[in-house]
């Protein structure tokens, strides 16, 4: 090994040294100033080939460089290794990876919501199909074809949004039993569970958008009787194993006879006097019912000498009052996730 062999080779160790022990980009650019900088220990190294004789000095020259690029390679690694461990110095400053997290708010399924899957799961179970309809209705189906002609009074119950003379958000779902009654041949079983729209003023149990569930069972020897079966199923289903249903007369333009349906209060079963949810009468009004109107089978050109049929509407919101013993619908509107979250 010659002299400038050496020379450089104590050259790069301590220029190793310094750049390890750097602790930082402060301290390993003055390291890289005092040995690879215009006026560093390289370039008075590199000034001293001019002491050569000519024919060693390319050679020499040539060494050199190699020296200096093993000290430039050894100042990068520094630099990245300097970095990273800048970065998780910060890290661990800022965050801490053992420290509890905070649990990010969950959403729930809504309660209307889960009732319609329930009650659609339960009449899905016995053979009914879900169907779903549009909102915007011609007033034929919602009106005309369930045997309300246009100067019945029963029109006025519908407070309705009407967009034209004959278009309007539909007040009911009663008009899908039309729409399924004529694109099938009897038997049908259907529920149809949606959104309906009245113009009534909002209070604690009236919105102008609400939901119902219509139902609707045709075909030969189809009664009563098994509406309330279904109906008292329904109700133990949704609300505990006790539960009866009760029919009383009623009127409504598509069925005849017609019935409004009652279930026994779930709260007190008729037991208490001053029951918040019944007011002591045991009973709880869910919607209408009857036997599906000769007249209506006869729009969608079914005989009605042969098929027989019944049809009920209940309104969602209704039943979630009575589910959780809410005391206003408004509640189901608000969007407000701490109500909502007790009803998990
Ligand atoms: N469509 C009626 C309403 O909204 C409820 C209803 C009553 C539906 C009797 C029916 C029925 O299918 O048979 O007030």
């Amino acid at each position: 090994m010659n002299d400038l062999d050496r020379q450089l080779t104590e050259l790069q160790e301590r220029f190793g040294a310094a750049v390890a022990a750097a602790p930082s980009a402060q301290a390993l650019d003055d390291a890289r100033v005092a040995f690879l900088g215009r006026n560093g220990e390289v370039t008075s190294v590199r000034r001293s080939i001019g002491t050569l004789p000519p024919e060693a000095r390319p050679a020499a020259g040539k060494r050199i460089n190699l020296a200096v690029e093993a000290m430039e390679r050894m100042l990068g690694d520094a630099q990245v290794r300097l970095e990273a461990r800048a970065f998780e110095t910060e890290l661990a400053q800022v965050v801490d990876v053992t420290y509890p997290g905070i649990e990010p708010p969950v959403g729930t399924i809504h309660p209307v919501r889960r009732i319609t899957e329930q009650a659609s799961a339960y009449f899905a179970r016995h053979g009914f199909a879900v169907v779903v309809g549009p909102e915007v209705e011609p007033d034929y189906y919602t009106f005309d074809a369930l045997n309300i002609p246009s100067d019945h009074p029963a029109r006025e119950g519908f407070d309705s949004f009407w967009l034209t003379d004959s278009l309007l958000l539909r007040p009911h779902t009663s008009p899908m039993q039309i729409r399924t009654m004529q694109q099938h041949r009897p038997p049908v079983a259907i529920i149809a569970p949606g959104k309906c729209y009245r113009r009534d003023a909002v209070d604690a149990r009236h919105l102008f958008q609400f939901h119902q569930i219509e139902g609707l069972l045709v075909a030969e020897g189809v009664h009563f009787g098994h509406l309330k079966g279904m109906l008292s199923g329904l109700c133990r289903e949704l609300f505990g194993p006790e539960q009866q249903v009760r029919f009383r007369p009623s009127f409504f333009p598509f069925t005849e006879p017609s019935a409004e349906v009652d279930t026994t209060c779930p709260r007190c079963h008729g037991h208490l006097q001053r029951c918040g949810m019944c007011g002591g009468s045991g009973w709880i009004e869910l919607g209408g019912a009857g036997m599906v109107h000769p007249n209506v089978l006869r729009e969608v050109e079914y005989d009605p000498d042969v098929y027989s049929g019944w049809a009920f509407g209940v309104g969602v919101e209704r039943l979630g009052l009575t589910r959780y013993g809410v005391d206003d619908i408004r509640r189901f509107i608000n969007s407000d996730p701490d109500f909502l979250e007790q009803l998990r």
